[in-house]
């Protein structure tokens, strides 16, 4: 399109048309002309415009009725209006209705150029306002796959953000699972080299000559079975991005010749004379302490250096737990596609219980424990008893907290309380089966099944898949006494049917 804008003429005289075609264009505008309403409308519902010159008195419909048509097409698109003195009613009218502006005949032609020349200033502000604006919706969810909207994700994001377009090398630390890949590949894909490849290099798994030989390629007869010449991964990555997963594995004698392309941004294949240069940025991630590494003689020191120009930490999990409903949600929508199972929620129980687990393996746990739950589930909702058993158990106890009234409280009652509280809390982890409720409690189920019976405690009925947690909902559940409950108490029995 062209570089000025391009305009749309709406006029049914030909002489201003000609006027109006001959101004804009001399000043680099792109123009087109209708000569009726119906004409105008149908060229601008098939065109892109950046702005409308429509006369106000037109056989047929008319001027006003037109800027209607056109709002309703594009709201944002700005219509400047023509009339003769005599129809500055008309004119006044239009404004209300949304016209950008209005000229009257005979007008000067600077001014029709300024007016226009506003308009197409403000129809620029509001796109790029609207970007902007989507920009920064998007930038406090997530960044590009990287969902997060903790602060401490958002310093990631903006740390990629500044990084992502130099060619520096950059350090990615994190535990396990904490998105060390989903990172790397958002530097690269946020960098001038996203169209160019991005290669993974697992140091792990590798003998040190075969990681080299991966690395740098060889050439014929190189080695016993080298056969053919090959091609190294630093030369296919060349105007790309290499990733260096797990850097610490890197074998000592290779990190030599690592450090070497870091700095000189050249190397040899394995048995070859021929320096070979390229272009390639080096992200490396790892889980460990390097710095640990470099102390124990593990990792060299002048390349941790190299590496450690720009360090990106990523939060374990539970440093950012306010982040899991948003990464639920999306793990949810991920998996309820894949499972087609649409319109997947978790009861605010189960969500409970993720949000007090310590998530070692980090995000990764979290996303095989919602595509777990999502696959077995039965209807939309994903309630506690789909959360795996050592999500649960890990979960921490914690002392309510009490706030001592002034005129004190009963030592007795408030340990009775207690103590009932505690065993209803246990049933229903234990999902009513008492023998376990007492394991885990470490008792007897002889003495629980005796305090059950002091408490006069009763199970809680099933409502919408999840127990009824609060004590008003637990009065209701409790209060009709139409079910034969004793019997379900008994060792080993469950609440549920
Ligand atoms: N912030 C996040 N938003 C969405 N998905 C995430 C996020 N972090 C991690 N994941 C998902 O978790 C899984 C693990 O992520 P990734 O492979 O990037 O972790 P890692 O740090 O490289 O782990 P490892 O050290 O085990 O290689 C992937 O499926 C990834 O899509
Ligand atoms: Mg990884």
């Amino acid at each position: 399109m062209n570089r000025n804008g391009s305009i749309l003429v709406v006029d049914d005289e030909e002489i201003m048309r000609e006027i109006l075609e001959t101004l804009l264009s001399r000043e680099g505008y792109q123009v087109r002309l209708a000569a009726n309403a119906a004409e105008g409308l149908e060229l601008a519902r098939t065109l892109p415009f950046d702005a409308v010159i429509l006369d106000v008195m037109m056989p047929g419909m008319d001027g006003i009725t037109a800027l209607d048509e056109i709002k309703k097409i594009d709201d944002e698109l700005p219509v400047l209006m023509i009339t003769a003195f005599a129809s500055i009613e008309n004119a006044i009218a239009a404004m209300k209705r949304g016209a950008f502006d209005y000229i009257t005949k005979p007008f000067k032609n600077e001014e029709v150029l300024g007016v226009l020349r506003n308009a197409l200033a403000q129809r620029r502000l509001v796109a790029e306002n609207k970007a902007l604006r989507q920009n920064l919706q998007a930038h406090q969810n997530r960044f590009g796959e990287i969902i997060g909207r903790s602060s401490r994700m958002r310093q990631v994001f903006d740390l990629i953000i500044q990084a992502a377009p130099s060619r520096t090398t950059i350090l990615i630390s994190g535990e396990s699972g904490t998105g060390k890949e989903l990172v790397a590949r958002a530097l690269h894909q946020n960098s001038s080299r996203s169209d160019r490849a991005f290669i993974t290099v697992n140091s792990g798994n590798l003998p040190p000559d075969l990681l080299e030989s991966n690395l740098f390629g060889h050439v014929k007869g190189a080695f016993t079975g080298a056969v053919y010449p090959k091609k190294g991964l630093f030369e296919l990555a060349d105007k790309g991005t290499i990733f260096f997963d797990e850097i610490g594995n890197v074998p000592l004698e290779t990190q030599a010749k690592l450090l070497r392309v870091i700095q000189e941004r050249e190397f040899m294949r394995l048995g070859g004379v021929e320096t070979i240069k390229v272009d390639v940025r080096i992200i490396a991630a790892t889980n460990v302490d390097l710095r640990r590494m470099v102390e124990e003689g593990k990792f060299r020191e002048d390349l941790y250096y190299r590496l450690h120009v720009i360090t990106v930490q990523l939060p374990a999990l539970r440093e950012r737990k306010d982040d899991i409903p948003l990464l639920v949600q999306h793990f949810l929508e991920k998996y309820g596609r894949e499972n087609h199972k649409p319109n997947l929620e978790l009861t605010p129980e189960a969500l409970d219980l993720l949000l007090e687990y310590d998530w070692p393996g980090n995000v990764r746990e979290l996303e095989n424990v919602i595509e777990r739950a999502a696959v077995l589930s039965q209807g939309s909702r994903i309630d506690a008893a789909l959360v795996p058993d050592h999500v649960r158990s890990n979960r921490r106890f914690q002392m309510p907290q009490v706030a001592i009234p002034p005129e004190g409280i009963s030592f007795r009652d408030v340990i009775t309380d207690f103590e009932k509280r505690l065993i209803e809390s246990t049933l229903e982890a234990a999902g009513g089966v008492q023998k376990r409720a007492a394991e885990l409690l470490r008792i007897k189920p002889t003495t629980l099944n005796e305090m059950i019976k002091r408490h006069d405690i009763r199970p809680r009925r099933k409502r919408s898949g999840a127990y009824a947690s609060s004590p008003a909902r637990q009065e209701a559940a409790d209060a009709p006494d139409d079910e034969p409950m004793d019997d379900e108490f008994e060792g080993g029995s469950t609440w549920r049917g």
